[in-house]
């Protein structure tokens, strides 16, 4: 192995290792900047070194294109479902149907695992990488959705984690689903947008995962946990405990709630004990999930239809309930969408009272036809804020009231625009506080400014510290210290905080500008290929879509954003406060590229690259691709049956001519 290729091997294995602290171990041992740096060496080794990038390298999560459609998988062994039980008695009886199939004196065991609410899936490894990710499907064939897997953080690309000797083959099976947290937070970003929310955290996953373009896949916060083997290549393993210590071993994620139990009274006992508790989980489940340890016995019980008879999910009731609909509320979100809310008279739901409820925008409003005055159906799942699901018709008594379009803001009162085409209405007032708010609350997450949670940004705008988000960065100890719950400490603390957050890298700034349709994934992509904010701020709506991931909406919705004025004076103002505006690291490594500053055309077909990857890999290096030869051009890239104008011209102009490989070697040679 050479120098080059154990520093690759190395820097993976510990991002590995780091990575699997955060995301499965919930416990890094460094800081995100450590982690980062980590990741951005092994990038510009790889991008240095092609042809040393591996499939499993850590890097190689995101940047897949779009499919048409998924092909099909069909699953080794079949993803089975599960029978079902309501109450203590179905439990008892399913207990009695297992032992009389079995001998008097087999003592039972039972796994007890929360039943989450996501979507079944198959991972395949083959000598320990990644190779494939199905969806159950009808249970007999699922759909591949492989290039979107590998953007699941808690995904292992490769196992086992301490790099032993992985089993030839392993199929895991597990559950994807978005944290609640993260499912809320992303549900008020969608619909802050303009965006439609996700009913429920399983659609939420279902959605995100069976996404045709995995960079969107790549923006949701999915997660895997994992319960079981379809198939392993030379591992005894004799119990579905072992199992779940084996997955572990491995690296991948298993649910710490997850039981061990020996007396059937616990396990109703936990089962109802969860259904209690399913409130305080940061997943949705729906119901506790309970297996036979044992193998051998499970194996003795068999499957009947498509069910095992060695396992049974308790299922938690519906969390629906009627009430009446008070009143609908208007809020703001960041981006002047005007979101509906629904005001309802106090109702138990599932062990919580519930008073309000999101209602997503006007138009569902008015296709639902919901009206205040109605009893309408709620429903909680697995968000705090509840959704009206229906109003109950037949129960009007004709005094509801038809919910008018609001014509001014709530907050501002300025009149308000509906865009063609979208659902949303708007208030497009930039000084609107109730915007306001959410931008600086935007700006205060995206650059990752600690310990200054929403709330307190509330404050700072409603005291009138905060007329922009770019205020933030003008904050005086002195503005502080007088406020409530502001000691000498904090103020000092927070201050630092902001002051280091200026050093964030390029893309946490332009995230921070609340640019529509510009996430993480897609503002890292954007300041890969324009590394300073001058420079995106002049891209041209053509030049951004010729981007690989920037389609033409969020092409518009950038140059958009940067030709207002108001806008303009923001990054400006961040400027002056000396957030960053450059990516210093892209810069530099710009002036060592091997093809910096060198032209190419290309014309036939090369024998390996296609136009595509020809075009970005020169791109990759530091040079340009332009479509015609001129005086300008410093080289004809040539390949078989090559254009008879390019090279005529090529030819008049004394241009050099090289082939794919001398390309390669004057990369190679740096
Ligand atoms: S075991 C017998 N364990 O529930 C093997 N399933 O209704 C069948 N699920 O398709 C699956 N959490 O999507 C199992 N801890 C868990 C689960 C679980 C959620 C889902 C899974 C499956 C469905 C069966």
């Amino acid at each position: 192995m050479s120098e080059i290729e154990e520093r690759l091997a190395k820097l993976r294995a510990q991002i590995r290792y780091h990575s699997h602290r955060y995301h499965v171990l919930d416990s890094p041992e460094v800081s995100d900047a450590e982690f980062d740096a980590l990741v951005r060496e092994l990038r510009e080794l790889e991008a240095e070194y092609p042809l040393l990038v591996t499939p499993d390298s850590p890097t190689q999560r995101v940047g897949a294109e779009p499919l048409d459609t998924f092909s099909k998988v069909t699953h080794v062994v079949p993803m089975t479902s599960l029978g079902n039980a309501f109450d203590e008695g179905e439990m008892y009886a399913w207990l009695a149907r297992v032992k009389r199939l079995l001998p008097e004196d087999v003592s039972l065991e039972y796994v007890v695992e929360p039943k989450i609410d996501g979507l079944a899936v198959a991972v395949t490894y083959e000598n320990g990488t990644f190779v494939r990710g199905a969806t159950r499907g009808n249970g007999l064939v699922g759909e591949d959705v492989s290039l979107n897997l590998r953007t699941v953080k808690n995904v292992p690309l490769r196992i086992p984690l301490g790099g032993g000797p992985p089993p030839a083959r392993i199929e895991v099976r597990g559950e994807i689903y978005m944290p609640l947290d993260r499912f809320r937070d992303f549900n008020r970003r969608q619909l802050e947008s303009g965006g439609r929310a996700f009913a429920n955290p399983r659609n939420a996953a279902a959605g995100s995962l069976r996404q045709l373009d995995p960079r969107i896949t790549a923006e949701r916060p999915l997660s895997l946990f994992v319960y079981g083997i379809g198939y392993v290549d030379g591992q005894r393993i004799e119990t579905q405990w072992e199992t779940l210590d084996y997955l572990r071993e491995l690296g991948f994620s298993v649910n710490s709630d997850i039981r061990l139990l020996s007396d059937f009274e616990e396990v109703v006992a936990y089962c109802q004990e969860w259904m209690l508790k399913r409130d305080t989980l940061n997943y949705e489940a729906d119901g506790v999930v309970v297996k036979i340890n044992s193998f051998e016995t499970q194996e003795r019980l068999g499957i009947v239809g498509n069910a095992p008879r060695w396992a049974i999910a308790y299922k938690f009731p519906a969390r629906e309930a009627t009430t009446r609909l008070l009143d609908v509320k208007v809020n703001v979100g960041r981006t002047g969408a005007l979101v509906p809310s629904a005001v309802l008279e106090p109702v138990q739901v599932g062990g919580v009272t519930i008073g309000r409820a999101t209602l997503h925008n006007f138009e569902d409003l008015a296709r639902r036809d919901i009206r205040v005055g109605d009893t309408v159906v709620i429903k909680r799942a697995g968000d705090v804020i509840p959704q009206v699901v229906k109003p109950i018709e037949s129960l009007r008594t004709g005094e509801e009231r038809v919910v008018p379009l609001p014509e001014v803001c709530p907050v501002c009162s300025e009149p308000v625009v509906k865009p063609e085409g979208e659902v949303a209405i708007y208030c497009v007032n930039a000084a609107c506080p109730a915007q306001l708010v959410q931008r600086a609350i935007h700006l205060v997450g995206s650059m990752d400014i600690d310990g200054m949670g929403p709330k307190i940004v509330e404050r700072f705008v409603e005291g009138g510290l905060v007329h922009d988000p770019a205020d933030i960065y003008y904050l005086k100890a002195d503005q502080l210290l007088p406020l409530e719950g502001f000691a000498e400490k904090s103020v000092s603390n927070l201050l630092k905080t902001i002051e280091s957050s200026k050093q964030a890298p390029l893309w946490r700034v332009v995230m921070a500008l609340g640019i529509r349709y510009v996430g993480a994934v897609v503002a890292r992509l954007l300041v890969e290929h324009y590394p300073s904010m001058d420079a995106l701020g002049s891209a041209t709506e053509d030049d951004l879509q010729d981007l690989e991931g920037i389609g033409p909406r969020i092409a518009q919705s950038v140059v958009d954003y940067f030709s207002r004025v108001s806008h303009q004076k923001l990054i400006e103002k961040l400027r002056q406060a000396g957030v960053r505006m450059v990516e210093e690291r892209v810069e530099k490594a710009e002036e060592t590229l091997p093809l910096r500053g060198l032209t190419f055309v290309i014309t036939g077909t090369l024998p390996t690259l296609s136009r595509e990857a020809a075009k970005e890999l020169i791109e990759e290096h530091g040079g340009k691709v332009t479509g015609s030869v001129s005086s300008r051009t410093d080289y004809l890239l040539i390949g078989e049956s090559p254009g008879g104008s390019k090279t005529r011209k090529a030819q008049a102009l004394d241009i050099s001519q090289i082939s794919e490989d001398e390309l390669r070697a004057m990369i190679a040679a740096g």
